[in-house]
């Protein structure tokens, strides 16, 4: 067999153009155009990275950005002020705190700091606590990002097997919820996990988050699995690889996802969906048609 490969770029495209046109709806039906706050707090390199092409999205989609930076010595009443000015501002309907945070500055209370209503990161805890129920209303960027794209390849998800490698608060834990909340027999595996290959073969789905460059190999994976690689390393040589044996996996996969190309574009994409949708939330639109959220 020789796996399908998903465009994570494409389908990126494709929503993002979607998106584009609820956010005109939104500005010419109601008057309001959907407004995301970005705080980063420092300078490290690789959040600024993100930050950067979170902006570049947003503006690319009709989406008001603001960015928030603050020094890193900066201390943590700061950031809270930070947060309770963009909480109380009609104009910002999403408010995102770049992680990691300096060490002097308590992650947990920066997060519960920001509005649920306004959580588009989706890590404050009562977001967390929706995942458990299916009643959240933003989950978290990446792990939607693998859901749109199982969705969009029309992948049956009811049903199947999925092992998810990686249990991070991050990825690994809410793609589980998210997936068993669809439906499937969900295992997760990490670091501790003995035997991974038991468990990954018993994978219709395979969701792969662990941080580890060849971790799955092609003797660990079923004969026409789906294999979603979230992975991100980088080389040596400065190249950016998943996970996964893109090579070994895909000649025995049914559909696989590359890295980079694959779910890394829709991270972002997924952010401004959310972002829209708590703008929409703001003018009474409550959309329940993924199945997310509580209806009206
Ligand atoms: N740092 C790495 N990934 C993320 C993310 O998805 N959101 C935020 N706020 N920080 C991050």
């Amino acid at each position: 067999m020789t796996a399908r490969i998903i465009d994570g770029k494409a389908v990126a495209r494709k929503l993002r153009a979607e998106y584009r046109v609820r956010v005109q709806q939104l500005v010419s039906a109601h008057g309001v155009q959907p407004g995301l706050a970005v705080v980063l707090v420092g300078d490290n390199a690789a959040s600024q990275v993100y930050v950067r092409n979170k902006v570049r999205a947003c503006e690319e989609t009709g989406i008001r950005s603001e960015l928030i930076t603050l020094p890193a010595d900066a201390p943590e009443s700061r950031l809270l002020a930070e947060i309770d000015r963009l909480n109380a501002d009609p104009g910002t309907h999403g408010v995102l705190v770049q992680l990691p945070l300096p060490p002097h500055i308590a992650m947990r209370r920066v997060l519960e700091r920001i509005s649920v209503d306004k959580d588009v990161d989706g890590f404050h805890l009562y977001n967390v606590g929706g995942l458990m129920t299916g009643t959240t209303v933003f989950p978290p960027c990446t792990p939607f990002g693998v859901q749109k794209l199982l969705e969009h390849e029309k992948v049956q998800i009811a049903g199947r097997n999925v092992v998810v490698v990686g249990a991070s608060n991050i990825v690994g834990k809410p793609t589980a919820m998210m997936l068993m909340q669809r439906d499937a027999t969900v295992a997760i595996c990490h670091k501790l996990t003995r035997d991974l290959a038991q468990f990954t073969l018993l994978a219709d789905i395979l969701v792969v988050a662990a941080g580890v460059p060849n971790l799955i190999v092609p003797q660990m994976v079923r004969t026409g699995a789906v294999v979603i690689d979230v992975g991100i390393n980088r080389l040596p040589d400065g190249r950016i690889t998943g996970d996964v044996d893109f090579a070994g996996v895909a000649a025995k996969a049914s559909l696989i996802s590359p890295v980079p190309g694959g779910v890394g574009p829709m991270t972002v994409t997924m952010l401004l969906f959310n972002t829209i949708r708590s703008a929409e939330r703001r003018v009474g639109i409550v959309d329940v048609s993924d199945g997310l959220g509580v209806p009206a």
